[in-house]
């Protein structure tokens, strides 16, 4: 089903309309990937050298949070690579069988992409280490004491990993990838250069004062820049005469409930319960993600890393604690014992 969104000739009558959107907006070369300028320095040298040796690239790990663009450069290696992409991810592949089944079906050269690869189970990742390795696939007949193994062969092909979480990769796994790469977030003229270029694709007019804007609000994030562009796009339409200047964007923006840091809902509920039910932190992560009704995975992999990078949050060994940044962008007071973080009078003699 995955794989067969990758190709647009094939997508079904009922695919979302903005599911459809954000394929069509995936570059397809390494020139059209805005950003990201060393990791793609370092990808451009990989797929040059194996393109010249004739051989599949080395396999690949791409690291980040969501929506940074570690699935369009699994389809970029597999483009400029001029090769099949086979498209799989770490919980759909349940049983060793799984994997040997798709591995049987790579051609020379191949990519196997497996989104979230934290999550495959430890039966798979052992048959994954040789097939990465040596390009061989052991496999088990039978059962009991009359079970035998087998070796396959496997064409030799390029494993791209993604996975929202380096610290969950088992140590013997991520020292099979020839790179692991970590993307960060994206420069505001990153995105402006994304929403401008996403604005052409969909015959949008927009002038560059209001692509800056949503830039700026877009938690340093493509897939979001593109959301909010659409967004925009529909109150520009609605509201205006369908042309995006900065009022319109602030205007829509604002509508849609973006603040001028890009933060959404669930990073201001997050910080909200940090600064007022919880006076601040420190507080443990489990406790944090219950009071704002999401799983501990998602509030640690989704939100926590962009409030990290603006400095509103912090991870401490004690748990989460709020800095003055977030007080004050919440419009709170900063509570007289955070100020510059001083111990409380007395503590300390
Ligand atoms: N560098 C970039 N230049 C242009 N567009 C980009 C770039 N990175 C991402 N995008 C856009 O952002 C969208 C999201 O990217 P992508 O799906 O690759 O993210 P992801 O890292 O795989 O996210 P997830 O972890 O949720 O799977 C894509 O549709 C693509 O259009
Ligand atoms: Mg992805």
């Amino acid at each position: 089903m995955r794989e067969e969104l990758l190709d647009p000739e094939a997508w079904p009558a009922e695919v979302d309309v903005e599911v459809a959107d954000e394929l069509g907006l995936r570059p397809r070369a390494l020139d059209d990937f805005v950003g990201q300028a060393e990791l793609k320095d370092h990808l451009t040298i990989i797929l040059e050298a194996a393109r010249r040796r004739g051989q599949a690239a080395d396999h690949l790990l791409f690291a980040g949070p969501p929506g940074l663009g570690k699935t369009t450069l699994a389809g970029i290696v597999a483009a400029e690579m001029d090769v099949r992409m086979h498209v799989t991810s770490g919980p759909a592949l349940d049983r060793a069988g799984d994997l040997a089944s798709i591995l049987s079906q790579l051609d020379e050269g191949d990519v196997l992409f497996i989104d979230e690869i934290h999550r495959l189970s430890r039966a798979v990742e052992e048959v994954l280490y040789p097939a990465m390795e040596d390009f061989q696939l052991d496999i088990v007949l039978g059962k009991g004491p009359a079970a035998r193994s087998i070796r396959l062969d496997v064409p030799r092909f390029t494993l791209v990993g993604a996975t929202t979480r380096t610290g969950l990769i088992t140590g013997p796994l991520r020292d099979r990838f020839g790179l692991v790469a970590r993307l960060d977030f994206y420069e505001k003229a990153d995105l402006q250069s994304i929403v401008t270029r996403a604005a052409g694709i969909f015959g949008i007019a927009i002038d560059a004062p209001a692509a800056g804007e949503i830039a700026g609000r877009s938690r340093g994030t493509p897939r979001i820049a593109n959301r909010l562009l659409r967004r925009v796009r529909d109150f520009a339409e609605v509201r205006g005469n369908g042309a995006i200047d900065l009022v319109a964007a602030q205007q829509g923006l604002s509508l849609f409930g973006v603040d001028d840091l890009g933060l959404d809902k669930l990073d201001r509920a997050l910080l909200k319960a940090l600064c007022e039910r919880f006076g601040g932190g420190p507080v443990g992560l489990s406790t944090l993600a219950i009071s704002v009704s999401e799983p501990a995975e998602t509030v640690e992999d989704v939100a926590e890393p962009f409030l990290i990078q603006q400095g509103l949050l912090m991870r401490t060994p004690r748990g989460r604690v709020a800095t003055p940044t977030a007080w004050q962008h919440l419009g709170l007071a900063v509570p007289a014992t955070r100020q510059g973080d001083e111990p409380p009078p007395g503590l300390f003699g």
